[in-house]
């Protein structure tokens, strides 16, 4: 029988467009585990620095994306977090945000060997299906046989804007100017970058969502995730075979 829902979900965009928050919805609603692929990243450039390594040593970068033990919990605290974070046991959820590691993460995720290293363990984590993977390339190289592939942006003032909030509202200080001039210098990285540009598949669903509230946004995902098997029937019965 065929499947009335997308098994595999691809959300993929700039930084701070919402993916983490509509992926955690979608997840919820459908019954399926939600994975935040940032999170490898961050862990790693984290995990980098404090061990010393040099953010220009692409090797020793991949042999730690090889080997660092980096876990996705169910959250025991409510402190606004969707997950826990772990690195080698140590909860390091909120380290991973910091402006420290927002600096460095897109000079590490640049790097093919690291990418090369954490493929696998992407792909090992959505083999079983009933999946949300949200990240930057996830429906062109992680998963480009995902069911559903959404393709979430928004303008850098709006994203600023959402990550100037995020910060106050969890008590730390942040400068609007300062966040936004950081987001064009990271959404510049990572669309230029020759390993896994961030891009739309050419299949993805592009939404682009200033003044959409989450709500709104949900919604609109929702539909399509409502609406895949007719769509996908369409597809089916228009390709002869
Ligand atoms: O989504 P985020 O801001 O937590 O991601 C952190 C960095 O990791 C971002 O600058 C780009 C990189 N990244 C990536 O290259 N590929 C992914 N699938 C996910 C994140």
């Amino acid at each position: 029988m065929a499947h009335s829902r997308p098994s595999t979900i691809a959300i993929d965009g700039p930084a701070a467009s919402g993916k983490t928050t509509l992926g955690g919805l979608l997840a919820e609603r459908l019954g399926y585990l939600f994975f935040d692929t940032g999170v490898l990243y961050r862990a790693i450039t984290w995990a980098a620095q404090g061990r010393g390594l040099n953010s220009s040593d692409e090797a020793a970068l991949a042999a730690l994306a090889a080997e660092l033990k980096i876990d996705l919990e169910v959250p025991a605290v409510s402190d606004g977090r969707l997950y826990t974070v772990r690195v080698d046991g140590r909860d390091v959820t909120w380290e991973i945000r910091r402006a420290e590691v927002d600096r460095e993460v897109s000079i590490v995720s640049a790097y093919p060997q690291v990418r090369r290293a954490l493929l696998e363990r992407q792909r090992a984590i959505a083999a079983g299906g009933r999946v949300v993977m949200a990240g930057r390339d996830i429906g062109t190289v992680v998963l480009p046989e995902a069911g559903l592939k959404i393709y979430l942006d928004a303008s850098p003032e709006e994203r600023a804007r959402r990550r100037y909030l995020e910060l106050r509202a969890r008590g730390e200080s942040a400068d609007y100017q300062e966040i936004l001039a950081r987001m064009r210098q990271r959404d510049e990285l990572d669309r230029e970058r020759e390993a896994a540009p961030l891009r739309p598949a050419p299949d993805a669903i592009v939404l682009f969502t200033d003044g959409l509230s989450i709500e709104e946004t949900f919604a609109k995902v929702w539909a399509l995730v409502e609406n895949w098997r007719q769509r996908r029937g369409k597809i089916e019965v228009e390709e002869p075979g």
